[in-house]
């Protein structure tokens, strides 16, 4: 089948980018949407044009390396699913699709559909990991989860990284990824001792590197390929009130001298 894309070309972070138009002729219902690409760029290569860069790595959704906007909507918009699991068999004969990078400024492009998510790791650094010590792998399971906070950290967890939410967000808001992974961690046994400084440290650097805030639109739970719930972010506003609280001058927290 015959797919027209029309793809962001930009070279770097400084170029001002703009879009092409490819007649994609080779394309099959089986294929996957980055194997489509890989067709795309194998004729480019052979033209000597330069290949349309893009981020990948799993192919399974499950690393969050992907992610692009298809007309408009991140990865395609197709229910839980990431554009490396996204197949042509959803689209039809002469479709027309528009593919762009993440558009927000914490996330700046590298080159065409690949952006720049460090913002996301310095996030992590700031906050989302454990310091107690909780032994080796076999010790882990004699601390005991209650069955409905592990389901809870499970859902959280499942969160990959991948910047939809960010992307769909109008805001350019970060909330729905950030409170997924400070509710991971909150809702287990081991992630208690700093449960209230991780939702600051995490949030704090959140705003640090440029994410909007929340405004309730909900645009990342309908983007998210993880099903991740916007709970998440009541979550961890909730964490970072109480942190917030107990970490202003005693006097002031309390009303008492
Ligand atoms: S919350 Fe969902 S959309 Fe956002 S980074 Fe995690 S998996 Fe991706
Ligand atoms: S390439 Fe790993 S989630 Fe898509």
């Amino acid at each position: 089948m015959k797919i027209i894309l029309h793809v962001w070309r930009q070279k770097n972070s400084q170029d001002k980018g703009h879009m092409v138009r490819y007649e994609h002729r080779d394309v099959n219902e089986h294929m996957s949407f980055l194997e489509m690409l890989d067709v795309l760029n194998e004729q480019l290569i052979s033209k000597g044009e330069d290949p349309i860069a893009f981020d990948h790595d799993c192919r399974e959704g499950i690393c969050g390396m992907c992610g692009f906007m298809i007309n408009g909507k991140a990865h395609g918009g197709f229910p839980r699913t990431t554009v490396c699991q996204l197949h042509m068999r959803h689209f039809r004969d002469g479709d027309e699709l528009y593919l762009e990078p993440w558009r927000a400024s914490a996330f700046p492009v590298v080159k065409d559909l690949a952006v720049n998510r460090v913002s996301f790791d310095r996030i992590i650094a700031a906050g989302g990991f454990i310091s107690v010590p909780t032994g080796s792998a076999q010790d882990a399971n004699n601390i005991l989860v209650p069955k409905q906070a592990a389901d809870l950290a499970m859902d959280a967890a499942a969160c990959i990284g991948c910047g939809a939410c960010v992307a769909a967000c109008p805001n350019a808001a970060a909330a729905l990824f950030v409170g997924a992974k400070i509710s991971h961690l909150g809702h287990l046994p081991q992630g208690q001792p700093e449960r209230h400084r991780r939702a600051l440290s995490m949030i704090r650097q959140m705003n640090v590197e440029g994410f909007a805030n929340c405004t309730n639109i909900g645009e990342c739970e309908a983007a998210c390929p993880k099903d991740i719930k916007l709970e998440v972010i009541a979550r961890s506003n909730r964490d970072f009130l109480k942190a917030s609280f107990f970490e202003r001058p005693a006097t002031e927290a309390t009303g008492v001298g």
